[in-house]
C-alpha cells in the first residue's frame, strides 16, 4: 500500500479508497448486504483505510452498511470516513440542494447511519447555483467548528468555485472523476489542487468497470444499473472502448507484466492524485490490489497510453450524464 496525506487529518491515507456507491445498490442493479459488508471487511484487512460513502447511495443504505460494517470489526478510529451532503432526494428523484438548513439535518442523519460521533472528510457532493457559495461554505465551516467534522471537501466543483469556496471556510479536499478515458480533470482542476495543496480523490478509476479487465460486450445490465444509460456502454461507442481496453491490456502485458485493472489505478495515482476511490461490490474483486503497487509509469508510457485511446476511441464521451439536476424550488 502507498500512503498519503489530507490536510487536517492526523493519520496517513492509504492512496486507493474503498468507494461504496454500489453497495448501495441504488443504479447498480440492486447489492447484497451481506456481500457489501464482506468487501468493506475485506477492503480493511487489504490495508485501505478511506472509506467514501454518500447518504444519496442507496438512499442511506450505504452510510448504514459502512456504519455496519466498522462497528463489527470496531476500528472506527483507524479508519478515515469521508461522505458527502448536498444531494437530496424525493419520490426516488434526487437534486443538488446546498441550503444551510438542509445540510444541517443531513449531517445528524449521516452521523446516526454512519454510528459515529465525527466524520473525517465531509464533501459537498455537487455545487448547488441556487444556493449562495457562502451560506454552504460557512455551513461547512460551522460543522468544523463544532468538532463534527475533522476536514472539509468539495466535490465535482470548477476552480472557479472552489476559490469563491475557499475565501470562506479552509478547503481540504477535491473529489472529481478521473481515470484513463475521463481525464478532463487533469489541465484545470487538478492542477490548481496540486499548487495550492488541496488534497485529491479521483473517482470511477475503473470508469464503471469498463477498465477491470473483466468488462465484456454480452454483459447484461440488471434493473436500474447506471451503465444501461451510460453512453460509454452504447454502441458504436461500446466497442470502440472495449477495443481500446484490450489494446491498453495487451500493451501493460507486455511492457510491465500488470493486468488492464492495476493500471488503471496506477494511471491515476501516477497523474499525483492523491487517492484513487476503487469501486468494489464484491470482495474478491479487490483481489488485484497488490499489483497496484511496486511500479510507475513514465512520461513516455503515458504517452504511449493516450496514443492508444486517440486511435481506438474515435467519438470520445465524459462523465457528464451522471449531472444530478438543480432543485426546482
Ligand atoms: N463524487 C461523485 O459525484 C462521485 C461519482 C461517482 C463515484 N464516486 C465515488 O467513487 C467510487 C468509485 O466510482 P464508481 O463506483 O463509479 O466506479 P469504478 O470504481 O470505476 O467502478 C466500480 C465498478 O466496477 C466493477 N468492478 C470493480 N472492481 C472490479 C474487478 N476487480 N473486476 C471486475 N469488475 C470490477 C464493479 O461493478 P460490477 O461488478 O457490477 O461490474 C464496481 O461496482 C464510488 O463508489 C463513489 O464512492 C463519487
Amino acid at each position: 500500500m502507498e500512503f498519503t496525506q489530507i490536510p487536517q487529518l492526523k493519520q496517513k491515507i492509504s492512496r486507493v479508497a474503498l468507494g461504496t456507491w454500489s453497495i448501495g445498490g441504488w443504479m447498480w442493479g440492486g447489492q447484497d448486504d451481506a456481500e457489501s459488508i464482506a468487501t468493506i471487511h475485506q477492503a480493511l484487512d487489504l490495508g485501505i483505510n478511506i472509506i467514501d460513502t454518500a447518504p444519496v447511495y442507496g438512499f442511506g443504505l450505504s452510510e448504514e452498511i459502512v456504519g455496519r460494517a466498522l462497528q463489527l470489526v470496531g476500528k472506527r478510529n483507524e479508519v478515515v470516513i469521508a461522505t458527502k451532503a448536498g444531494i437530496s432526494w424525493k419520490d426516488g428523484k434526487v437534486y443538488r440542494d446546498t441550503r444551510k438548513a438542509v445540510l444541517e439535518k443531513e449531517l445528524d442523519d449521516s452521523l446516526k447511519r454512519l454510528q459515529v460521533d465525527y466524520i473525517d472528510l465531509y464533501q459537498v457532493h455537487w455545487p448547488d447555483s441556487k444556493t449562495p457559495v457562502e451560506e454552504t461554505a460557512q455551513t461547512m465551516n460551522s460543522f468544523l467548528k463544532a468538532g463534527k467534522i475533522r476536514a472539509i471537501g468539495v466535490s465535482n466543483f470548477s476552480v472557479d468555485q472552489m476559490q469563491q469556496f475557499a475565501k470562506i471556510a479552509p478547503l481540504n479536499t477535491l473529489q472529481s472523476p478521473f481515470n484513463l478515458f475521463e481525464q478532463a480533470m487533469e489541465k484545470d482542476e487538478l492542477a490548481f489542487c496540486t499548487k495550492t495543496k488541496i488534497a485529491t480523490l479521483g473517482y470511477g478509476p475503473l470508469c464503471r468497470g469498463l477498465l477491470s479487465g473483466a468488462m465484456q460486450k454480452e454483459r447484461q445490465f440488471q434493473g436500474d444499473d447506471i451503465r444501461k444509460v451510460d453512453p460509454k456502454f452504447k454502441e458504436p461507442r461500446y466497442s470502440q472502448y472495449l477495443q481500446c481496453t484490450q489494446r491498453l491490456q495487451k500493451w501493460v502485458e507486455q511492457k510491465h507484466k500488470r493486468s488492464l485493472l492495476a493500471l488503471a489505478i496506477r494511471w491515476v495515482l501516477d497523474k499525483e492524485v492523491n487517492v484513487a476511490l476503487w469501486g468494489a461490490r464484491k470482495p474478491n474483486q479487490l483481489n488485484g490490489l497488490d499489483s497496484v503497487f511496486g511500479w510507475n509509469l513514465t512520461q513516455q508510457d503515458f504517452a504511449e497510453i493516450d496514443q492508444i485511446i486517440q486511435e481506438t476511441v474515435l467519438d470520445p464521451i465524459g462523465p457528464e450524464f451522471m449531472m444530478p439536476p438543480l432543485r426546482q424550488t
